[in-house]
């Protein structure tokens, strides 16, 4: 089995969860890391067992040993330091959102093309065996036809305007972090819906602290939809259909519970883990590239955009633009 060497770009929260899981993978090992600072890269490092620590992205991409980048830095990042990675014709696994509109996506997807290199969003939920179990039952029609989807995520965020989270400039709010989650379990469960409505509650920072949507489509299903950053909700999906129900149990996009109603009957599925979930996207995303695959049939680019493009649709409506 081939080896792949990863990056990490950005040492933030995130990094360590990936540092963590990575060291599961199988044919997989942290190689580099690079940050802002000499000083927090030789922390993550030593922490991480990575080979190489440097004080610029610049540097880590031109390192001929590295095939894979984890880009983790904030949203308002991503687009920049995909285009970075790929121009040196390293594979990218970036995380969500993609970047921050339509416009750039596009462009990653266009350097990744003219480039011939891998490029997937880690939307980590789509990987996982709970999500794939409940788009299997659905796809086997036992449930009949679904009629709604009622999927909130939100958490009470300490308020730092500083912090990624409330700083406009850093892309924060809630929508793009973690509104994303319940907009994904819709899309890609039903695709994209025929009416969107959505309002917002835009705090003093700009950016929105809480957004509620509601997705309809044509076929009669309609998607509750809600995240927030200033209230702690249960962060459940529920899926009710003609013949039953299925649950994915708090926190609905990592969860190893999923609880199934049909025809009277409930079950408790359980798909326990072991790490924190994100061993299933590095193992398929390095898997892609041991195969010379381009892009991922998992997480295509077609879904990246439908996404991407959503939560452009959604900004609109709740009136949030970024610079
Ligand atoms: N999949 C998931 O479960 C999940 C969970 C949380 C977050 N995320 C995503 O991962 C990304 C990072 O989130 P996080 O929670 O890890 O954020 P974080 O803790 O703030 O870390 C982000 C890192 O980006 C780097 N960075 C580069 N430019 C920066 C700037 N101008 N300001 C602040 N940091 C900058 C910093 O690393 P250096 O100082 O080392 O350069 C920083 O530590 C976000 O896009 C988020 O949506 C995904």
């Amino acid at each position: 089995m081939k080896i792949i060497r990863w990056g990490i770009l950005g040492l933030g929260k995130i990094a360590n969860s990936f540092a963590t899981d990575l060291q599961q993978v199988e044919g997989s090992v942290l190689y580099a890391v690079a940050s802002r600072s000499q000083e927090k890269a030789d922390h993550f490092g030593a922490e991480y067992n990575a080979t190489q620590c440097y004080n610029s992205y610049e540097q880590l991409v031109k390192d001929p040993n590295v095939d894979a980048v984890y880009i983790a830095t904030p949203h308002v990042r991503h687009h920049q330091d995909t285009l970075l990675c790929l121009q040196h014709k390293k594979a990218v696994l970036c995380e969500k959102p993609f970047a921050m509109n339509r416009k750039q996506v596009e462009e990653m997807i266009t350097t990744a093309q003219a480039n011939n290199t891998l490029l997937m969003e880690a939307l980590w939920t789509r990987f996982m065996p709970h999500y794939k179990f409940v788009q299997q039952e659905l796809e086997s029609g036992r449930y009949g036809t679904v009629k709604t989807l009622a999927a909130d995520f939100c958490f009470e965020a300490e308020f730092n305007p500083e912090g990624r989270l409330f700083n406009k400039a850093l892309g924060g709010g809630s929508l793009l972090d973690i509104g994303i989650y319940p907009i994904f379990c819709a899309l890609a469960l039903f695709g994209k819906p025929d009416h969107i409505e959505a309002k917002a509650k835009i705090g003093k920072t700009g950016v929105d602290e809480e957004t509620e949507m509601t997705f309809k489509y044509n076929s009669g299903i309609s998607a509750f939809l809600s995240s927030s950053i200033l209230k702690k909700t249960p962060t459940t999906a529920t899926l009710v259909c003609e013949k039953g129900m299925l649950i994915l149990n708090s926190r609905f996009h990592q969860t190893d519970k999923v609880t199934t109603i049909l025809e009277g009957t409930k079950i408790e599925h359980d798909f326990a883990y072991t790490g924190k979930g994100y061993y299933f996207e590095i193992e398929h995303f390095a898997e892609l590239l041991r195969q010379e695959k381009k892009e991922s049939p998992l997480m295509s680019y077609a879904f990246s955009r439908l996404l991407i493009s959503t939560l452009d649709e959604v900004r609109e409506l709740i009136n949030l633009q970024y610079a």
